[in-house]
């Protein structure tokens, strides 16, 4: 069969080059076109987006949104729930965090990222009390899978948010009741005080003017006067304030704790493990208690790590590869920095490293020995391919 025939076996065929020719006849040149396609996939997933702090808002005392507004006048869509990857320049090092996006999709003016500082931070720290209005960031275009999707989701969903984890819930919720979506939301948001609960008033406001979203914060270390539900998110609260879980979709951001706490409290409720999904925020606050860490191997250990043909790096166990690379000097492709995307991937060509479970190394990742330096802690000295 020749080359001709294998299209004309292509079913409808026939039908386009008809119109070809049509089009031909009457003067259209398709070829006045060239690139089209690549200029509109640019524009929906440009590699690199250059961003300007327009407006600082301190939301509580250890939590500030950084407006951002594009620096060449346009920003690409995103769905509420993606994150954009920030990247910054402290202390002598670059380096990126991910940040949810917390205004909604459907204001296109701007991006709101809502930080909150760590203890010991070092990017939230850098962002909190350095950035001033005016500076630019260079950052990812917005990615991420914590989204809604409306085949799988349903139209129920709770959220559960810890922390700094209610922002990708603050665009979905934002989005929702400003366009009047058919879902019902029903928020459970804990936080340690009163004082920490980020977007509290907005969203009481947003609760009492919209029938569909239903807000309960939740407080662990209450005053004597707090007026909240108190303790932490567990099954007893939860068959309170959902009057059952059943037929619902559940959604969880916050700390790695939140999770771990949660998903045994949803599993008495009965919730099947499909119908959670699931973001952490930052890596995990110790590695070597995790499962599975090599015994006698401790977090300050410091191993060397080759990077083939490009010099030695110094270590630590208990730090992801990435961020000694990083420290280093070393520019690593990077987006979701938790394990998720692959873009940190590198290639391991002798000694070990430790993994957490969790980590979405692709099936091709393994076969061929690549890690996600991102959530990869060496264990003794290696050899990488960057
Ligand atoms: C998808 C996603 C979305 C997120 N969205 C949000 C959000 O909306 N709001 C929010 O507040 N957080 C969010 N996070 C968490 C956020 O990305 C950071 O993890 C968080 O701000 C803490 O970063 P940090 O640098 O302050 O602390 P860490 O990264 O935990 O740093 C802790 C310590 O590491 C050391 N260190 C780390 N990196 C370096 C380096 N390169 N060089 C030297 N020393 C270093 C410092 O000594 C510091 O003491 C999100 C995370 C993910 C994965
Ligand atoms: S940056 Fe996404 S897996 Fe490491």
């Amino acid at each position: 069969m020749t080359a001709q025939n294998v299209h004309q076996k292509i079913e409808g065929y026939d039908r386009v080059l008809e119109e070809a020719n049509t089009a031909k006849r009457y003067g259209v040149d398709y070829r006045v076109m060239k690139g089209e396609v690549a200029r509109v996939l640019d524009l929906l997933h440009p590699k690199s987006l250059d961003l300007r702090v327009s407006e600082i808002i301190e939301e509580t005392p250890s939590t500030k949104t950084l407006r951002l507004v594009s620096e060449n006048g346009y920003l690409p869509p995103f769905e509420a729930g993606q994150y954009i990857n920030l990247f910054v320049e402290a202390a002598g090092v670059r380096t990126s965090r991910p940040y949810s996006i917390s205004s909604a999709p459907n204001q296109t003016a701007y991006y709101d990222v809502t930080v909150r500082k760590q203890e010991k931070g070092f990017v939230s720290t850098y962002l909190l009390s350095r950035v001033k209005a005016g500076q630019c960031f260079e950052s990812t275009a917005p990615a991420g899978q914590f989204r809604y999707n409306p085949i799988i989701h349903g139209k129920d969903l709770v959220f559960i948010a810890g922390g700094s984890g209610i922002t990708p819930f603050m665009s979905m919720i934002r989005e929702t009741t400003d366009r009047g979506l058919d879902r019902k939301i029903h928020l459970i948001y804990g936080n340690r005080i009163e004082k920490d609960i980020i977007f509290h008033k907005e969203l009481k406001e947003r609760a009492e003017r919209h029938k569909c979203f239903t807000y309960t914060p939740v407080i662990s270390e209450p005053t004597k006067s707090c007026k909240e539900l108190t303790g932490f998110i567990s099954a007893k609260l939860m068959k309170k304030v959902l009057k059952g879980a059943q037929g619902k979709n559940f959604f969880l951001c916050g700390p790695g704790a939140l999770y771990d706490f949660c998903m045994p409290e949803l599993e008495s409720l009965g919730v099947p493990a499909g119908r959670v999904r699931r973001e952490m925020f930052g890596a995990p606050v110790d590695i070597t208690a995790h499962p599975g860490w090599p015994a006698g191997v401790k977090g300050n250990a410091r191993f060397t790590v080759k990077v083939k043909g490009r010099g030695d790096v110094s270590a630590l166990a208990g730090e992801p590869l990435l961020v000694s690379l990083e420290r280093a000097g070393f520019k690593v492709p990077v987006l979701c920095r938790s394990g998720e995307c692959s873009m940190c991937r590198v290639k391991l060509l002798s000694g070990k490293v430790y993994q957490p479970r969790g980590a979405h190394v692709r099936a091709s990742d393994l076969k061929y020995g690549y890690v996600h330096s991102c959530a990869a802690y060496p264990v003794e000295d290696c050899e990488v391919l960057l």
